[in-house]
Parts: structure tokens; C-alpha cells; sequence
């Protein structure tokens, strides 16, 4: 009996002079896990709030739904708003979430430059850094800590370069906004509808800040081209639709084709009747008809009524999946074994199976081939066709 009291004893002691040993650990650490601080980044005001506001409510469901502790530890959504268009301010923010806030992961980033300015900042704080919205394909490439949960231009571009070269399409007519993802589209495009032996009558690019569309519509009307090949980053598609339409492009019979932001979920129904029949591809429709995007439909346009979910929303929902999962792999790894737990993870999202690829830490997924219809009076991007496996290069 004493014999067994003592070696007991021995192990109590043991443990003891092993928690000794963890040294430096502040002692509630052992008690209690330090919080997960996520700094999500984002436009919340300016011309690009939509975004802000379609990924921060995704954040949120998924908290919902999978609860704030992951791991043990206590998640914290730490947002602050970058207004979208000044790279500087999206910068220090990233510095003060990273020196005061202490965040274990940065994320969010609405547009390519925003991401471009922070990207050094992860590198030097190793932080995982994770893409929710920005699309240009070089961005993983400026830090080692970036993973992208959005999509890229070149993987939601080459499948309607394709299926115009399929379809019938020989002369086209391309704008695109003036900066990273307007440039990748344009590349592939180009690239792969040529190889296919159709041609490019005219190309021409618009500013990204009070772009003025009508000069450009009006050529586009004069070259006769079958298809007018457009991005616009998400929102402005509200402005360049209407105007399509008051020119009278669509009367004319000119097919507008593009990746899908130009009819983005957000302003799908205020764009109307004239966005019927425009042709994308892209890698999210709110249509797309799977019991997980159903489910999550329902549950976004509950939480915010009158917002439709748009294709950025599953990049914030995917996003802190990713988070999640990785922290549940290492509780308490550091930015460099969370990067690394990230790699090669595959999941199925409301848009779809997705999965991370290891070696440029970049989205693989399917992207739809979509055309706007009216469905009860209201217009939807309903997928007719699929590419499986899209990698971050098209
Ligand atoms: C970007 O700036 O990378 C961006 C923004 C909005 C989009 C696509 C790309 O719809």
C-alpha cells in the first residue's frame, strides 16, 4: 500500500519537475490556450464594401455553425476596414494587427494590390496570410506564408475562352479593368481563344478607380464583334450592364462572355432582365445545386437579409475552414506548421471540392460554365457545364 502511495507520489513529482521544464511558458498558458486572433482585413466601406461585407457574414456563419473554440483554443474575428483603395493603409493595418493585436493569422484582402502590400508583412512576422477575395495569380508567390482560398483569373477565364472557341464564336471584342486580374484575364483569354483559332477585333482597358465605360461601349458597338469578352472586379458589373444595355450591345445581338465577376451574386438581381443570357465561367453561383450550397443560401440570406451570397463570401467561409482544420492538425503551431497543415488539404465547400495545392499554395477547383437565367421572376447564374480540377493557372 505505502509502496504504491509513494510511487504515485513519484509520478505526481515527476509531472511536476516536467511542467518545471516547459521554463519560459507563462503558467496560465498550461491552464488555459492562448486565443486564436484572426485579423481580417477587408473594403468595409468605399466601392468595394460588398466584399467587406460578403465575407465578413460568411466568417460569421461559419463561426455559427462550427462554434468559436477550435482545438481548445478561443477564436476571436478581429475586422478592420482597409476602405479598398489605398494600399498603405492596408499595410499598416497588417503591421498593428501583427505588433499590438498579436493575431496568429491575417486574412481577408479584397483586391490585388491590398494583398501585394501586405504580403511582406506576413513574410516578416510569419504569419499565415490567407487570401479570401483577391485574384491574380502571381499573389501566393510574394510571401511563403500566402494561401489563397478565393480563385485566380487565369482558373476562371480559360474555360470560357474555350467554350467560345467551341460555340461558334470566331471575332471578339475584349475590355478589361486596368490592373493584376483585368490583365491575367485578358493573357488567358487571348492566349487560349487564338490557339483556337478565333480573333481578338479590338482590346482595350479601363481604369480601375471612376472607370467611364461608354467611349469603350461604343467602339465595342462598331466592331461588330459576336461576343464582347469583359471583367470588371466584383460591383462594377452593376454599372458596365447597364450601360451595355442603355448603348443597345445586347439589342444588337453582342454576346457577353467573361469569368463571372461581372455578374456577380451581389448585383445580379439589381442588374435584371438585361444580364439575362450572359455567359461565364466561375467557380461560384448562390444556383449552384448541392445540399451544402442550399444549406448555405438559406442560412447567409437569413443572417442578411437581402444578400445574396456571393462568389467572395465562400472565400471568407472557406477561408476560416482552412484555419480550422489546420489548427485542429497543430493546436499550437507556429506560422510556419500552420502554413504547412494548410497544404494539400481538400474539402467539399458550398461552391464545390476544393483542395490546396502544396506546391503553390493555391486553390484547385471546378469552375461552372454558367448562363444568367430568370428563375421565378429573378435571375440566377445557372450552371449548364463543369471543368473538374481547374488549378491556379487555367
Ligand atoms: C482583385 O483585385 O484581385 C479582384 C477583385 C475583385 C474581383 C476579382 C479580382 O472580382
Amino acid at each position: 500500500m505505502s509502496k504504491r502511495i509513494d510511487s504515485t507520489r513519484r509520478r505526481v513529482l515527476q509531472g511536476v519537475a516536467g511542467t518545471a521544464a516547459l521554463g519560459a511558458l507563462p503558467r496560465y498558458a498550461l491552464a488555459q490556450a492562448a486565443p486564436v486572433k484572426i485579423g481580417l482585413i477587408l473594403p468595409m466601406t468605399g466601392p468595394f464594401a460588398s466584399t467587406g461585407k460578403q465575407i465578413t457574414a460568411a466568417c460569421k456563419l461559419y463561426m455559427e455553425r462550427n462554434g468559436d473554440t477550435v482545438a481548445g483554443r478561443k477564436v476571436e474575428l478581429i475586422v478592420k476596414d482597409d476602405t479598398g483603395i489605398a494600399p498603405e493603409t492596408t499595410k499598416r493595418i497588417a503591421q498593428e494587427m501583427v505588433v499590438q493585436d498579436k493575431v496568429t493569422v491575417l486574412a481577408g484582402f479584397g483586391l490585388t494590390p491590398l494583398a501585394f502590400a501586405a504580403a511582406p508583412v506576413a513574410t516578416e512576422a510569419k504569419v499565415p496570410m490567407v487570401v479570401m477575395a483577391a485574384g491574380t495569380q502571381v499573389i501566393p508567390q510574394r510571401s511563403p506564408f500566402i494561401v489563397r482560398t478565393s480563385f485566380t483569373l487565369p482558373q476562371n477565364t480559360a474555360p470560357i475562352a474555350s467554350w467560345a472557341a467551341k460555340n461558334k464564336i470566331k471575332r471578339v471584342f475584349s475590355l478589361v479593368t486596368d490592373y493584376g486580374p483585368g490583365l491575367d484575364a485578358e493573357k488567358t483569354f487571348f492566349e487560349r481563344f487564338k490557339a483556337a483559332g478565333g480573333e481578338i477585333v479590338e482590346s482595350v482597358r479601363t481604369p480601375l478607380r471612376n472607370p467611364d465605360y461608354a467611349p469603350f461601349l461604343q467602339r465595342a458597338k462598331d466592331s461588330k464583334a459576336e461576343a464582347f469578352f469583359v471583367f470588371v472586379p466584383s460591383g462594377e458589373g452593376l454599372a458596365l450592364m447597364k450601360q451595355f444595355d442603355e448603348r443597345g450591345l445586347r439589342q444588337a445581338g453582342m454576346k457577353m462572355i467573361g469569368p463571372g465577376d461581372v455578374v456577380d451574386d451581389d448585383v445580379l438581381e439589381s442588374q435584371g432582365a438585361p444580364a439575362v443570357g450572359v455567359i461565364t465561367s466561375m467557380h461560384y453561383s448562390a444556383a449552384h445545386d448541392s445540399p451544402e450550397n442550399k444549406a448555405y443560401v438559406a442560412a447567409m440570406i437569413k443572417n442578411n437579409p437581402g444578400m445574396r451570397p456571393n462568389f467572395h463570401s465562400v472565400g471568407g467561409y472557406d477561408g476560416l475552414h482552412l484555419i480550422y482544420e489546420a489548427l485542429k492538425k497543430v493546436p499550437n503551431g507556429n506560422g510556419e506548421q500552420m502554413v504547412e497543415a494548410m497544404k494539400g488539404m481538400k474539402w467539399t465547400s458550398p461552391r464545390g471540392p476544393m483542395s490546396i495545392d502544396p506546391a503553390t499554395r493555391d486553390v484547385v477547383q471546378t469552375v461552372y460554365l454558367r448562363e444568367v437565367k430568370m428563375v421565378n421572376g429573378q435571375p440566377w447564374n445557372i450552371e449548364f457545364d463543369k471543368v473538374e480540377n481547374v488549378g491556379p493557372g487555367g
